[in-house]
């Protein structure tokens, strides 16, 4: 505590003289950006100035003095030119990063970038009915390495009635993926929620249901074996509802073993929000995970969906939980990133929005079994956020009309670009 304050009066004192230096962090760790500048616990170095108040430099050579990619943030305002996503021209407003010793800003999509460093960046479809948009269809294929169907491989969508599956739209889906040399994460294979009816109504026995549940998963990742990398088998699976009432916790263990029969090159996660940093329910999960790696069940991560306000919980706490599931063998997904802030979206907004982007990705590249840094969704045209969160909104790299915004040169930034 006394290190973060003097840290923030040295923030203040800087931050009158140049901003891009106030974001201090350790050994290449980003510093986590505060979301609220000089809100609670210290974290007020993240005095981001954003919007132009004058006392920033603006000066590319600045961000990347530091290498500390959160200075990336610093520097966002190069945002101010929202060229069209997935055109030459998103790359190309790229600065130089002349004179930074960080070397020149790399060029090229997000998914290049990545590359790079070994990690996938990914991005839901929200249907495959969406890709019937070209220019969905051109962001999509064209930043991303990684797509994850965002419901058309859901219970209610792939198993109408009983017995009866529908393939179209997830078939749609992985060609789609497949054409444009993306990987694709399956999602999900047992939630507490979006079952279809016949499911939660017939009064079915607990057996019955645990054979529905083995044939189910026996058919869905055996239709996609060999076309899908990383399955969601259980999602949220900590807050009880259908599967846990109905058949105990033990569904869990079965419905990995299951996967892993249907299909053994597939990486099979955990998938839950509220697990990203340190604190009861990521305890709850580590537990879990654990306990099913002590038992043996093929489980090879965790996702984290990280969908967050401009209050992400601190980096260093995500950092920290990220590793000790690398002790335990596992790998830690970023598997359904977004930012939501109040609509209208503010120019001070959008930037601390950045600021997360960057610092989140930043983490999961600095971590040693993150390989998976993937957005739910990508354009703010197709965010579930607006529906759940009135007043909220504006919460993905691209808005409404494709254009790049500050989100995503936080990205661009952490990636070196
Ligand atoms: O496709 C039908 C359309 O034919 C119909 O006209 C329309 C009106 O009812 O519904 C459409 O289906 C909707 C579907 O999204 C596609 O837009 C479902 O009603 C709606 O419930 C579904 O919401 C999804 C929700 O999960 C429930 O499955 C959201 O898009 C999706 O973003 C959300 O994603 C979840 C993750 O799976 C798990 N983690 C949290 C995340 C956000 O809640």
């Amino acid at each position: 505590m006394r290190r973060r304050l003097c840290a923030v009066v040295v923030a203040a004192v800087l931050a009158a003289a140049a901003p891009a230096a106030v974001i201090i962090g350790g050994g290449g760790q980003p510093a986590e950006a505060s979301s609220t500048p000089g809100a609670n616990d210290g974290r007020g170095q993240g005095v981001v100035t954003p919007g132009g108040s004058g006392n920033t430099t603006n000066d590319p050579a600045d961000e990347a003095a530091s290498g500390d990619p959160m200075n990336g943030a610093a520097g966002g305002r190069r945002t101010a030119s929202p060229a069209r996503a997935g055109t030459s021209a998103a790359a190309a407003t790229q600065p130089s990063g002349g004179g930074s010793g960080r070397g020149p800003a790399l060029t090229g999509p997000l998914r290049a970038l990545a590359a790079r460093r070994g990690v996938s960046v990914g991005a839901t479809v929200l249907t495959s009915s969406s890709l019937t948009d070209a220019q969905y269809a051109a962001v999509l294929g064209g930043e991303y390495s990684m797509l994850t169907p965002e419901n058309d491989m859901k219970w209610s969508a792939v198993h109408p009635q009983p017995g009866v599956y529908g393939f179209v739209a997830p078939d749609l889906d992985v060609a789609f993926a497949q054409s444009h040399g993306m990987a694709v994460r399956g999602h999900n294979l047992a939630w507490w929620a979006d079952n279809p009816t016949w499911l939660t109504t017939i009064p079915y026995t607990r057996d019955q249901l645990i054979g529905i549940l083995h044939d189910h998963i026996q058919t869905v990742v055996g239709h996609f074996r060999g076309k899908v990398a990383q399955w969601d088998v259980v999602n949220e699976g900590l807050s009880g509802g259908f599967w846990w009432d109905r058949i105990g916790p033990e569904y869990i263990d079965m419905a990995f073993r299951w996967a892993h029969e249907a299909d053994p090159a597939a990486k099979l996660f955990y998938n839950d929000a509220g697990d990203e940093g340190l604190g009861g329910h990521s305890d709850a999960v580590y537990n879990l995970v654990r306990g099913l790696k002590q038992r043996g069940v093929p489980i090879h991560g965790v996702g984290l969906e990280s969908h967050f306000d401009l209050n992400p919980p601190p980096l260093h706490d995500i950092a920290a939980n990220m590793a000790r599931l690398n002790a335990l063998g596992l790998e830690s997904a970023i598997t359904e990133v977004d930012v939501r802030v109040r609509v209208p979206p503010s120019a001070f907004d959008l930037e601390r929005q950045r600021v997360i982007y960057n610092g989140l990705l930043a983490t999961c590249l600095a971590a040693a079994n993150c390989k998976t840094f993937a957005s739910w969704g990508f354009t703010d045209k197709t965010s579930w956020v607006p529906s759940a969160y009135p007043g909220y909104g504006a919460a993905l790299p691209f808005d409404a009309q494709y254009a790049a915004k500050p989100a995503y040169y936080g990205m661009r930034a952490a990636l070196g670009g």
